[in-house]
């Protein structure tokens, strides 16, 4: 076992699940105070875990072979993205799913992705009342934009009415999958049909009913070459690549995958632009800034153009790096490893407390203010900034999120008068599997006339 006494486990269980969830932030940083980093924290399900907030204990993790880890078991995640998920896999099935799954995320790739996710942003702001100013709840808006850009961009859904009845469907499945649910195994039974987690369970296998015949037509559809050569979906790509050994992935593998990035791609670019958001409600000053940066780019800048921009990327990175939507990134050791020196012997798990990496003093200066100019005058390597995780398992979908974080936000500033309402800032809680805001954040807004009479529509 880890024997070092900063490392000694909490008291464990649900009084630390609870205090995890209602602040991470908070939780994590009490713990480095008590005991030094890194140190162990005991959660249901998962065991011990030794975790680091320092940038040498990321370098330990993020840096080190990629056989070095593998995923932790018992995974709270896996009822939701069925066992063939990438997220799950170690070793050689996941180095090679990782390459099946990567080329259609390529930087490269964005250009197709750019214009569904401007005409999407574009389609909500003509939504809004023309006259006067509306009283728009952030997250809400994120979330409606980034789970459209996920069916349309990803799995390629054209189909207005389809692309409805997977809304609902994925909003009751998410929604159901509750942080109790999440945090505590034991209550994932079915207590004959009723209660949260058969709900959940009902939600689940409709959705996957309609992925499945996603799947199909697009089975069908490569048949026909020159209907499967217009499609530049991830699905559509993924339908038609080959493992290194010739084989293409199955029905019910290609669903896993699918709600894989459903899952992890459409809460936390929602987030993470919430944060945005509300920081700059707050802040006319940089907002004016940011306006001056975009005007700079035209009247109406292109998703390439918004994505060269240095300021609007330094204002995305800033909200990844104070509240980074994922909390933790975790793993388990493959094989005997160090830890900041403290020995984890195969098996035992780790994890970068990505909350803490973000706010470390040898690093940051006024870590809690909200500065995006820091990343204008200076770099920081992928140990002390890390909202992807890092190594072996970042984030598949890092380029496609800030690609679609600068033009979803560009766009709005570039179309629309943003002003922060009187809320109280938010805490940050963990709210099913990403860490969010506890509260709704709300912003007056309003439309430049032109996009409210003519809006840019379709993909
Ligand atoms: C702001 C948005 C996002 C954030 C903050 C985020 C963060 C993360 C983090 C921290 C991890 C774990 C990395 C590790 O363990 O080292 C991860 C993994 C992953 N993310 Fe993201 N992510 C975001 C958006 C997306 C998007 C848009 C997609 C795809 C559409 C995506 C797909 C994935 C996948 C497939 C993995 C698993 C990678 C593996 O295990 O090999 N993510 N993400």
């Amino acid at each position: 076992m880890i024997d070092t006494p900063a490392a000694a486990p909490g008291p464990g269980g649900a009084l630390d699940v609870m205090a995890l969830t209602s602040s991470p932030e908070r939780f994590f940083a009490r713990r480095l105070e008590e005991r030094g980093d890194p140190f162990r924290v005991r959660f249901p399900g998962l065991g011990d875990v030794l975790v680091t907030g320092h940038p040498d204990g990321a370098r330990d993790i993020f840096g080190a072979p990629a056989d070095a880890f593998v995923p932790t078991e018992n995974n709270p995640v896996e009822p939701l993205l069925g066992a063939g998920s990438l997220i799950l896999l170690g070793g050689d099935r996941h180095r090679r799913e990782r390459k099946i799954m990567m080329p259609p995320f390529h930087g490269d790739r964005m250009r197709a992705y750019g214009r569904i996710i401007q005409s999407r942003t574009l389609e909500e702001i003509a939504r809004w009342p023309a006259a006067g100013d509306a009283r728009l709840d952030v997250q809400a808006m994120t979330r409606a934009i980034t789970l459209d850009v996920i069916l349309r961009a990803i799995f390629g859904v054209r189909d207005e009415a389809t692309r409805a009845r997977f809304h609902e469907t994925i909003v009751a499945m998410l929604d159901g999958y509750t942080t109790p649910l999440v945090a505590l195994p034991a209550l994932r039974r079915g207590f004959g049909g009723i209660g949260p987690w058969a709900r959940f369970a009902k939600a689940r296998d409709a959705f996957r009913a309609l992925l499945h015949a996603e799947i199909a037509a697009r089975r069908a559809e490569a048949q026909h070459e020159s209907r499967a050569s217009e499609r530049e979906d991830v699905l559509s790509l993924l339908v038609a690549a080959r493992y290194e050994d010739g084989e293409a992935l199955s029905d019910e593998h290609l669903s896993d995958e699918l709600c894989t990035l459903l899952v992890a791609g459409h809460e936390t670019s929602a987030t993470a632009l919430a944060w945005a958001l509300f920081y700059l409600g707050r802040d006319a000053t940089l907002t004016g800034e940011l306006r001056a940066e975009i005007a700079g780019a035209g009247a109406a800048p292109s998703p390439d153009a918004l994505a060269e921009l240095p300021l609007l990327g330094a204002v995305c990175n800033e909200a990844l790096r104070l509240h980074p939507v994922v909390p933790i990134a975790i793993r388990r050791a493959a094989r005997d490893v160090t830890v900041r020196g403290v020995a984890v012997p195969e098996g035992a798990s780790v994890a970068v407390a990505l909350t803490l990496l973000h706010h470390h003093a040898s690093v940051w200066s006024e870590p809690s203010r909200f500065w995006p100019q820091r990343f204008l005058t200076r770099k920081y390597t992928p140990f002390e900034m890390a909202p992807f995780g890092g190594g072996a398992r970042r984030c598949v979908g890092a380029a496609f999120a800030t690609y679609e974080m600068k033009v979803i936000l560009g766009t709005l500033i570039a179309h629309a008068r943003l002003e922060g309402a009187d809320t109280p800032p938010p805490k940050p809680v963990v709210k099913n599997i990403t860490m969010a805001p506890s509260k709704p954040i709300y912003l007056h807004a309003v439309a430049n006339p032109l996009v409210a009479s003519h809006p840019t529509m379709g993909d």
